[in-house]
């Protein structure tokens, strides 16, 4: 069956999709509804409408078809009755796999990493966003495309095929393989560039706070909070996909940059994971880490689980790292997290003061406080001093004068010979 051309950004109506779940190994039966649960809601993110489910229990992986040949018709069928036009499975198919589950339900099928990569083509904001998320769709095309390409023609403007899926056909393999090549050229050029900027902020050394969080824990709504930066809010997964850096000032007048990162997910594909590295070497420099959880989530604990998790295959546990759990006005807000956590509500308010408080004192640790003496001859100082640390007080002396400050540690040791007492 052939299946127009429609396309979910485009269309009034949403595609009508059926998942289907899959319990594999030790999966057990709740860990599959979750998955499950967030694979309807990365569906609707996209565009479509789940109107029916289906599960397994796989034993042994089908190498032609992925699940068994008895459920492939059963969920033909289910998709006849239910008038779907997609279906989605809750697993990595092989491209084989792909094409004889549409081959035999003569319908679309798509895989999780698909649909996560067709959320990831739409929400990329700014170019290196948009080249990363375009190389990730090459390189998971480039193994799918023997023998597909009829299919990918009819599949254009729907979703999964969004970007180089809509040109599919004219691409052969040799290429793709071109294409990659040249975005990843490209998308050097762009982190070179992203490397200067980093280096200029660096010089100005404000303290860096990056955001982390499990997709939809509210990162976004909390950057808008704190520093009204119109970040872009929506209650659909991954509404951000690029670091967005906002000045932010704290209680105590210092001030420090606050980035926003992607969201985590469980199972992220490692097309995707490879791409967004450069996403998380922003949270690398961070001096602190803000965990983000969404406390009314009933999988708050698996989410944080992921985080975790995935903090550790980046090498970024051992930062200074402050949880705080969100959606605290919401009655199912019941997770807790681990002592010393913060609740706050990022859309009430609640909360939000302590929470820079706790920032403020978090930081105060990296730097120093200290008083110096600068010659008169020395005026130059002052103004770096304001520049690179937090100038508390400035008395005007007939010796000098007297700068009562805060350094980072790596400023403090240029200045040092010039303090006169510390405390
Ligand atoms: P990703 O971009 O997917 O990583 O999401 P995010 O973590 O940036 O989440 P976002 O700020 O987009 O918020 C997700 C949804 O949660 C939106 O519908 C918000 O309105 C809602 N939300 C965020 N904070 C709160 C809160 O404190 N209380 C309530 N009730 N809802 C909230």
């Amino acid at each position: 069956m052939v299946i127009e051309r429609a396309g979910f950004q485009d269309s009034t109506q949403p595609q009508r999709v059926v998942i289907v779940g899959i319990r594999l190994g030790r999966m057990t039966r709740s860990q599959m509804e979750a998955s499950l649960a967030e694979l309807a809601r990365l569906i609707d993110t996209a565009g479509g409408q789940v109107v029916a489910r289906a599960s397994q229990e796989i034993h042994r992986v089908d190498a032609a078809t992925f699940i068994g040949k008895g459920k492939v018709e059963e969920i033909g069928a289910l998709a006849a009755e239910h008038e779907a036009e997609i279906i989605v499975v809750d697993g990595e198919l092989s491209p084989v796999q792909n094409r004889n589950l549409e081959t035999s339900t003569g319908l679309l099928v798509l895989d999780r990493t698909a649909v996560i990569l067709d959320i990831f083509a739409r929400r990329a904001r700014t170019s290196e966003g948009k080249l990363q998320v375009e190389l990730a769709q090459y390189e998971y095309l480039s193994t799918r495309l023997v023998g597909r390409g009829k299919t990918f023609s009819q599949q254009a403007g729907h979703i999964g095929t969004r970007g180089p899926g809509e040109t599919a056909l004219e691409y052969d393999r040799r290429r793709i393989r071109e294409r990659i090549t040249k975005l990843k050229r490209s998308l050097s050029h762009v982190q070179a560039h992203r490397e200067i900027q980093r280096a200029k902020r660096e010089a100005v050394p404000l303290p860096f706070v990056s955001l982390v969080g499990y997709t939809n824990a509210g990162k976004s709504t909390l950057m808008n909070a704190l520093t009204r930066a119109g970040v872009f809010v929506e209650d659909k997964l991954f509404a951000t996909l690029d670091p967005t850096v906002r000045r932010l000032r704290l209680p105590s007048g210092r001030e420090v940059l606050l980035a926003d990162t992607v969201g985590f997910i469980r199972r992220l594909p490692h097309q995707l994971i490879e791409s967004f590295k450069s996403t998380f070497e922003e949270a690398a420099h961070a001096h602190l880490l803000v965990h983000l959880i969404d406390g009314a989530d009933e999988d708050a604990a698996q989410h944080v689980e992921v985080v975790e998790k995935v903090l550790a295959e980046l090498g970024l546990h051992q930062k200074p790292r402050l949880d705080v759990i969100n959606k605290a006005d919401l009655p199912g807000a019941i997770y807790r997290g681990e002592a010393g956590a913060i609740a706050v509500s990022a859309k009430g308010g609640s909360g939000l003061n302590e929470l820079l408080g706790r920032v403020d004192e978090i930081l105060r640790l990296d730097f120093h406080r200290t008083v110096l003496k600068l010659p008169h001859s020395r005026g130059e100082v002052l103004s770096q001093l304001y520049r690179v640390g937090f100038v508390i007080n400035v008395v005007y002396e007939e010796t000098g004068t007297l700068v009562d400050c805060e350094l980072h540690r790596k400023f403090w040791k240029k200045y040092r010979e010039y303090e006169v007492s510390a405390e």
